[in-house]
């Protein structure tokens, strides 16, 4: 089980997450929502321990021990995975070597290259990516897919997916979304899917559907709040819960 409770953090000084209150139980696919700019990756970084992002208050709670202050490799060995949003090149690293680096876990040899082979072909990945140095040159819909191969591969136990159907064709998408999907099988899982779009959540049905607003969690629902929002737009339902995005004329004395 993950229980975030009152978490509130800074970057560079600034307050950026202002009391969350969330929590998932294994088995439960969680949809996290929410404009540009309100928080949704700063949590997802906060849970996976950036340590640019300060705890300043309230605690994470993740299968019953207080994660609150590990190191990032320790939560990754806790089984807490993060799909990056922009994933990140590793020049003179490849693909291959990397995941058997991480997710070979003692394993031999053969036994590995079979799994990692068949989620390659699940997920469209041709086999010479194995040799490629991870992300570099990968078109977006490839890299988006590879962060798919690394969960699979890795197994956690709680997956943060953060916008991983941004830049996917309609092929790539339902691709993807079965690949989530067979991971969610197990029933042991936490998914938080963080998405602009209610497209991918057709496919992966969340049980909850949370909006992020400036740093805290202002609205929850089931999976008819995804749809609401694609209708309505953010403005709109905010305001009928009494929250206003400002939008504020930029003048040369905010840029120079
Ligand atoms: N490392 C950082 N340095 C400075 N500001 C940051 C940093 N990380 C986040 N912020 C600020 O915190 C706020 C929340 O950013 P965040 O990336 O979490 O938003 P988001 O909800 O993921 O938005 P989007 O939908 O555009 O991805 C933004 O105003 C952003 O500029
Ligand atoms: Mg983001």
């Amino acid at each position: 089980m993950l229980k975030i409770e009152n978490l509130e953090v800074s970057v560079d000084g600034k307050k950026i997450l202002k009391g969350i209150n969330f929590s998932a139980r294994r088995g439960e696919i969680h949809a996290i929502m929410g404009p540009n700019g309100s928080g949704k990756s700063s949590l997802a970084f906060t849970i996976m321990g950036n340590p640019k992002y300060k705890i300043e208050n309230g605690s994470i709670l993740f299968d019953g021990k207080d994660i609150t202050h590990l190191k990032p490799d320790e939560r990754a060995k806790a089984g807490i995975f993060l799909a990056f949003q922009y994933p990140h090149e590793i020049p003179g690293v490849p693909l291959g070597k990397f995941l058997w680096t991480i997710a070979g876990g003692g394993r031999n040899f053969a036994d590995f290259s079979k799994e990692f082979k068949e989620k390659m072909s699940l997920l469209k990945i041709p086999d010479e990516f194995s040799k490629r140095e991870i992300n570099k040159g990968f078109s977006g819909g490839e890299k988006k897919r590879t962060e798919i191969l690394q969960m699979l591969m890795l197994k956690p136990t709680l997956a943060i997916l953060d916008e991983i159907d941004s830049g996917l064709d309609v092929d790539s998408l339902k691709i993807v979304s079965q690949a989530v999907l067979e991971f969610t099988q197990s029933k042991d899982k936490i998914v938080l899917i963080i998405t602009h779009y209610p497209r991918i959540l057709n496919y992966i049905k969340p049980d909850r559907v949370h909006v992020i607003f400036d740093g805290k969690i202002v609205l929850s629902g089931d999976y008819s709040l995804a749809t609401e929002i694609e209708e309505k737009g953010y403005e709109k339902i905010l305001k009928e819960i009494g929250f206003h995005i400002q939008k504020k004329d930029i003048t040369a004395k905010d840029v120079l």
